[in-house]
């Protein structure tokens, strides 16, 4: 069974067009490659998904997703092409990291393939346009259908980080169908720090606050690098908070088992080999918050079985970015595909129904 399944996932695997490109992006710095990716997304290339499978549909903090599978925050800092990778079969789009004033980010060279690992290191930190101007192209969309929620970070040389994020909250709560509250990210120092115990309560309360009235899910992405008395801690602060799910995880400070030339530059590790720890951390989050809180999956998918185990483990959904790199668009299709066969195979009428069933 499992055999016959796996040589199916292999013949189906990817599109031609990206199998020819693909070469050719990766002759190319990996940043430069990634500005092409999104000017040839925003004109539209890729092939429109057909509809999604009924059973995939699912509601989460009050949204309905036609599909549990999202591209993660950074592929569209800028809230370029949201509804381009919706077209692509992306069930909802997370734009972002946005600080509240635009900012360059770290010197580049600053995003490295690891191919041997299926890997990407990356220390952008927090480039983008800023607030502004991603609210201007997100009031443009308005009205339009599909979830597309909006990551929030703070400045790097900001005197109040906390007030950052309520900032961003404030500006693009009206245009966002959810706020992401990124303090995981391992290129802004310190940031990390606000996954303490004290710093977090004094930064929820204020993310909040700032939602007001909005009916405005508002989540929380965390790191994979956390000590079991963190992941406690985070369990207990957010948990009837108020705050409507967990976002599990970003990148990874950890360089365990890597073979890739760039596996020393410094930065967040993303991709494959972020898979097992990232969904470990799930697991310890779902034990954590005894299945109150809804959970996201994010790390190193790259297919439907990775997507399921996800799901099983506990998210009700799941992103991917680096899977993208290396599969290309086709990844989309096939992780849906695969995941209507597994919900099937183990007799799931819906995705909601196969959540947490592992823990
Ligand atoms: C990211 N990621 C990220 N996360 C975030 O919250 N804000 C951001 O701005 C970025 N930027 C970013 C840039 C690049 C180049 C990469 C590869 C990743 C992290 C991303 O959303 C995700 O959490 C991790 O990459 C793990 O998922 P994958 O890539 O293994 O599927």
């Amino acid at each position: 069974m499992a055999a016959g399944f796996d040589q199916h996932q292999a013949a189906c695997h990817g599109d031609p067009m990206f199998r020819l490109l693909r070469p050719l992006l990766f002759l190319l710095d990996a940043e430069r490659a990634h500005r092409l990716t999104l000017a040839a997304v925003g004109m539209g290339m890729g092939k429109t998904a057909r509809p999604d499978d009924p059973m995939l549909s699912t509601t989460v903090a009050g949204l309905t997703f036609p599909n549990p599978v999202g591209i993660a925050a950074g592929f569209d800092k800028n809230a370029e092409v949201p509804d381009d990778m919706l077209r692509l079969g992306f069930g909802f789009a997370e734009v972002g990291t946005v600080t509240p004033e635009p900012q360059d980010g770290n010197p580049r060279p600053r995003i490295f393939r690891l191919r041997e690992d299926e890997a990407v290191i990356n220390r952008l930190g927090f480039n983008n346009e800023g607030l502004e101007a991603v609210r201007a192209r997100l009031a443009v969309r308005h009205g339009l259908p599909g979830q597309v929620g909006v990551n929030v970070g703070a400045n790097k040389d900001s005197a109040d980080r906390i007030r950052d994020y309520a900032t961003g909250v404030r500006g693009m709560g009206r245009w966002a169908s959810y706020i992401t509250v990124n303090i995981s990210s391992p290129n802004t120092p310190g940031l990390r720090a606000l996954q303490d115990r004290a710093e977090l309560t004094r930064l929820v309360a204020a993310v909040i606050a700032a939602r007001g009235p909005l009916p405005l899910p508002l989540f929380v992405k965390v790191a994979p690098d956390l000590q079991p008395e963190e992941v406690a801690d985070i369990a207990e602060v957010i948990t009837g908070s108020g705050i409507d799910a967990l976002i599990i995880s970003n990148t990874t400070l950890s360089r365990d088992g890597l073979t890739s030339r760039n596996a020393d530059e410094a930065g967040g590790l993303s991709g494959k080999p972020l898979l097992e720890r990232s969904t470990a951390m799930l697991r310890d989050f779902r034990r954590a918050t005894g299945g109150k809180l809804p959970l996201i999956g994010v790390g190193g998918i790259s297919s439907g079985a990775d997507a399921y185990a996800k799901i099983r483990a506990g998210a009700s959904l799941v992103q991917l970015y680096t899977g993208l790199v290396y599969k290309g668009p086709g990844l989309i299709n096939d992780i849906k595909r695969d995941l209507v066969r597994l919900l099937r195979r183990d007799g799931f009428r819906r995705v909601s129904e196969a959540v947490g069933v592992d823990s």
